[in-house]
């Protein structure tokens, strides 16, 4: 029996995340798609390209959905935030390291974390705080799945070194530009 490839269809699955969001349970119905996705990371990567720089591409952008492709810099870290949404993602190539953080009185404390590897899938409450940082020596791919508006929210930073809050943190553009430029500094 020949071999049938499989293949990643981009226009169907934000169709599926789109009818995720009618179902009752919409929560658990983009799980599913997630999950659907998890099993074929390597359809995935084939669909997207294989990633050469990173940076965030909006795939779907809507009030109530966005979905992102995700590539993260080689040995780059996103400082702890929170979303305010509940969020999904799945790992198609390389590696996310999650932290996740528990909110103190006046700073954010350790609570734990979560390592992606390829085909894995994480689904994060609206209060969720957690950090991420990449694969150290390759580009990490992920999609993300927000159930909201992604760029039209009020978002919350909070400093690697001390914990407390970032009261002027710099736009996301700027992290994955510095993060870019810092590996391609080592990166031969
Ligand atoms: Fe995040």
């Amino acid at each position: 029996m020949p071999y049938a490839a499989v293949m990643f269809d981009l226009g169907g699955f934000i169709d599926d995340c789109r009818h995720a969001m009618a179902e009752p349970d919409r929560v658990a119905a983009v799980r599913d798609v997630l999950d659907r996705v998890a099993a074929e990371p390597g359809a995935v990567a084939a669909a997207l390209g294989a990633p050469t720089r990173g940076g965030i591409d909006r795939l779907h952008h809507a009030p109530d959905l966005t979905v992102l492709n995700v590539v993260w810099t080689p040995g780059m870290t996103m400082a702890p935030h929170d979303h305010k949404m509940v969020a999904g993602l799945v790992v198609y190539g390389g590696r996310e390291d999650n932290a996740f953080f528990r909110l103190g009185e006046d700073r954010i404390h350790a609570a734990g974390g979560r390592t992606l590897e390829e085909g894995d899938v994480l689904l994060l409450g609206d209060e969720i705080v957690h950090s991420v940082t990449s694969h150290p020596d390759r580009y990490t791919g992920a999609i993300h799945v927000y159930l909201g508006d992604f760029f039209n929210r009020d978002r919350a930073v909070w400093r690697v070194d001390d914990g407390r809050p970032e009261l002027d943190p710099p736009a996301v553009d700027e992290v994955f530009a510095l993060a870019e430029q810092a590996w391609r500094a080592v990166a031969r």
